[in-house]
C-alpha cells in the first residue's frame, strides 16, 4: 500500500500540486504503449501524484502528443490531474522544421502558441501552470505579461511561473505579473541553488520552488562505473544512511532536498512504479540533522567551516 503524497499550495492564492510531481521529460524512451502510460498514470494517482510536469520540447516535441494519447483513453481522468508546460525554447527539429538554430523566444505570440500548441497535444483545455523554460536575454517583461494576461483572459492558463531564473529575473517578470514558482535544479550533485540565492527568494515570497533532476539525473541512484568523485564520496554514505534507516538510497537523497525550509516540491523522472514508491517514502522521512549534514559533507568533500 503506498502512503499518498502530501499536497502543497505553491503560493497564496496559487495552485495546490501534489507534493511529488510526475516529470515526463522521459516518456518517449519508457517506449509504453498508450495502454501501458494509462496504467502508469493511474498507478502515479493512487499513489497521490495529482501533478504532471511537462514541456513543448520534451520527447523532441512528442512528449505531450504521448501523454494526451493515454489521457484519450480514459476521459476522466484528465480532470483528476494538475498539468504544468513549459515554453520558450525552440530546439532544431525534424518536428520543427522552420527552426534554423537552437535559440530561446519568449515573445507574445510564441508564449501564446506554444501554450495553445501544448493545449492541442494533450487534449486538454487548461494549463494549471505554464513556465518561461530558461531565462531568454531578449525577453521583454512587458510583452511576457501581455501574454500572460492573454492566455489567462481566455482561460487557457491558471498560473504563470519560471524555470532556471536568476534572482534578478525572477523579480524583473515578477514586477509585471505574480508568478508562484521558480522550477531550479537541486540535489547531493548541484547545490548552487542553496548559494545563489533562487530559494532564499522563495523563502522570501512564501513560493514554493519546483525541484528538477533531484536525483542528479539518475547518478545518485545507479551503481554503474563512474569517475564522478562526489558521487563515489556519496555512495558509501548514502549506503550506510539507506542501511541505518531501512530507507532506499532513492528516498534518502530525496529527502535531502524536500527538507530544505523552502519546502520544495519535487520532481521524479522515472517511468518505474517502484521509483514513485521510493518518492512517496521520502516526504514521510525526515533526516536528522547530523544526517542532512553527512550527506553535504560527503557532496561537497569538506566539512562546515
Ligand atoms: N525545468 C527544467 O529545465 C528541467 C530540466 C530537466 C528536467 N526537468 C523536469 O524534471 C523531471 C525530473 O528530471 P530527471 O529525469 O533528470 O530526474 P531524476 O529523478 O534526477 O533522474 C531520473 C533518472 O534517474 C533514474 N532513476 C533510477 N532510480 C530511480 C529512482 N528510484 N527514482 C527516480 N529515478 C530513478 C531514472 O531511470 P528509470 O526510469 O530507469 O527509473 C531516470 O533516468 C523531468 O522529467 C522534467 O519534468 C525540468
Amino acid at each position: 500500500m503506498m502512503s499518498s503524497a502530501p499536497r502543497v499550495r505553491l503560493a497564496d492564492n496559487g495552485p495546490e500540486f501534489s507534493r511529488i510531481v510526475l516529470g515526463l521529460w522521459r516518456l518517449a524512451e519508457w517506449n509504453m504503449s498508450p495502454q501501458q502510460r494509462l496504467a502508469f498514470l493511474e498507478q502515479a494517482l493512487d499513489a497521490g501524484i495529482t501533478t504532471i510536469d511537462q514541456a513543448d520540447i520534451y520527447g523532441d516535441y512528442q512528449s505531450e502528443t504521448l501523454l494526451g494519447e493515454a489521457l484519450r483513453l480514459s476521459p476522466t481522468l484528465r480532470s483528476r490531474f494538475q498539468f504544468v508546460s513549459k515554453c520558450g525554447i525552440k530546439l532544431l527539429s525534424a518536428n520543427r522544421p522552420a527552426h534554423r538554430i537552437q535559440h530561446y523566444d519568449t515573445s507574445r505570440s510564441h508564449i501564446i502558441a506554444s501554450a495553445e500548441r501544448s493545449l492541442q497535444a494533450m487534449g486538454i483545455d487548461t494549463l494549471d501552470l505554464l513556465l518561461i523554460h530558461r531565462p531568454d536575454p531578449l525577453m521583454d517583461a512587458d510583452e511576457m505579461a501581455e501574454a500572460f494576461f492573454r492566455l489567462r483572459q481566455s482561460g487557457k492558463v491558471k498560473y504563470f511561473g519560471v524555470s532556471n531564473f536568476t534572482v534578478s529575473q525572477f523579480e524583473l517578470l515578477a514586477s509585471r505579473i505574480p508568478l508562484v514558482t521558480n522550477q531550479v535544479e537541486l540535489s547531493l550533485l548541484r547545490m548552487d541553488a542553496l548559494q545563489d540565492g533562487s530559494l532564499d527568494l522563495c523563502q522570501r515570497l512564501r513560493i514554493l520552488p519546483m525541484i528538477w533532476s533531484a536525483l542528479g539525473g539518475g547518478a545518485l541512484v545507479s551503481e554503474g562505473q563512474t569517475s564522478n568523485p562526489a558521487v563515489l564520496r556519496l555512495r558509501p554514505v548514502l549506503q550506510e544512511l539507506s542501511h541505518q534507516l531501512n530507507l532506499p538510497v532513492a528516498s534518502i537523497a530525496l529527502s535531502w532536498v524536500l527538507q530544505h525550509p523552502s519546502r520544495p516540491l519535487v520532481l521524479t523522472g522515472s517511468g518505474r512504479a517502484q521509483a514513485i514508491r521510493e518518492a512517496m517514502l521520502a516526504c514521510s522521512h525526515r533526516l536528522s540533522r547530523e544526517h542532512w549534514f553527512a550527506l553535504w559533507c560527503a557532496a561537497t568533500g569538506h566539512g562546515v567551516p
